[in-house]
């Protein structure tokens, strides 16, 4: 891996994005991006770019949202000559914002760990929500597997509408699978930019953030817009240091307030990474709240060299996220949420 921080160049960042991240899921991805780090005049453009829109996974989504297809690295880079000025456009204009609901399938666990252990429903407040679609952990399905045995837990009752995905997780260690889902009395988000999923545009961006390949997850993100288009949850525009006080205050005071987020510390600065901190043990001792975080290192490098997760065994978390409970570190996660594996 680059050292992270002010070292980390572009190039490098494609490489790692190239030959960790994105081979076990994308080999389009994967070659695109090596072949871009080995590319300098196309890595110069990129550098004109601020620094956190020269993330991989931005340019090669706003590439795709233009029309770009599968293909051989040779047209991919005739495509980008060809529409630069629009790809440039997407990127200043947009933002990496992956709802990645498969995601749900590692917070469930401490979810109903949480719901059982105050013997009250949930509220649920995520910051860094994009359209808002992890506040419905009780609406979808699930399938965990251990390699030996497959546990499944799901809404009550056959044929619901819309079906609701299934998100399939695989397992490892003394996962507390739940026997049946939480119950979450109110959701609410709070996201720079929240997207709508009644927002065609919105939801052509969520597709194309997607890896080409991955087509079960198109399918799961548009099983969850429709369960979330049936209800779409209370999303509040800003920053998460200045609204998440006072949206944390509406919360109803009979539930077991949680506070989660997944992928989104990347991008705040390690002085807001501080002020998230200090407000959620605020909201830990005057609220009792519960804090999930769900975060990988290599998200976004950090232009400042610091780090969004504590040290740990870097061999283990190499292109994983690793899921905290109140700062207690209880798993290593996929970062779709496609592996569970508890500490
Ligand atoms: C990679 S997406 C992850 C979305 C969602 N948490 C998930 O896991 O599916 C990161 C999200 O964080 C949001 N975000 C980044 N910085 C933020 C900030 N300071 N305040 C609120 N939202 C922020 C972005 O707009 C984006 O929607």
């Amino acid at each position: 891996m680059p050292a992270a921080g002010s070292g980390t160049s572009t190039a490098e960042w494609y490489r790692h994005f190239g030959t960790v991240d994105a081979p076990g899921s994308s080999p389009c991805y994967a070659d695109w991006s090596v072949h871009i780090a080995g590319d300098p005049e196309l890595i110069a453009r990129i550098d004109e770019w601020p620094y956190n829109k020269r993330q991989p996974l931005l340019m090669l989504a706003a590439a795709r949202f233009l029309g770009a297809g599968m293909s051989p690295y040779a047209e991919f880079r005739r495509f980008l000559d060809e529409h630069w000025d629009e790809v440039s456009r997407i990127v200043l204009s947009r933002a990496t914002q992956t709802n990645e609901v498969g995601r749900c399938a590692t917070l469930l666990p401490s979810l109903a760990v949480i719901a059982a252990t105050e013997g009250r429903p949930l509220a649920l407040i995520e910051v860094g929500a994009s359209a808002g679609l992890a506040l419905f952990p009780d609406r979808y399905s699930y399938e965990f597997d251990d390699g030996a045995t497959v546990t499944r837990v799901g809404p009550h009752g056959s044929g619901e509408r819309p079906e609701p995905p299934v998100l399939h997780c695989r397992t490892s260690g003394p996962v507390p699978l739940p026997d049946s889902l939480p119950e979450v009395v109110w959701r609410a988000g709070i996201d720079l930019n929240p997207l709508d999923v009644r927002n065609p545009d919105d939801v052509a961006w969520l597709e194309a953030l997607i890896w080409p390949e991955q087509e079960f997850r198109r399918e799961r993100l548009r099983r969850a817009i429709a369960v979330a288009r049936e209800d779409p949850p209370l999303l509040v525009a800003g920053d998460l240091n200045a609204q998440l006080p006072s949206l944390a205050a509406q919360a109803p005071a009979d539930a077991a307030l949680v506070v989660l987020h997944s992928a989104v510390m990347g991008y705040l600065s390690a002085d807001g990474r501080a002020q998230f901190r200090a407000t959620m043990q605020g909201l830990a001792r005057d609220r009792g709240c519960h804090w999930l975080s769900n975060e990988g290192e290599t998200v976004i490098f950090q232009e400042d060299g610091s780090s969004v997760v504590p040290e740990m065994d870097a061999g283990r978390l190499r292109g994983n996220f690793l899921l905290q409970h109140d700062g207690r570190r209880v798993a290593i996660t996929g970062p779709h949420g496609q592996r569970l594996d508890w500490l």
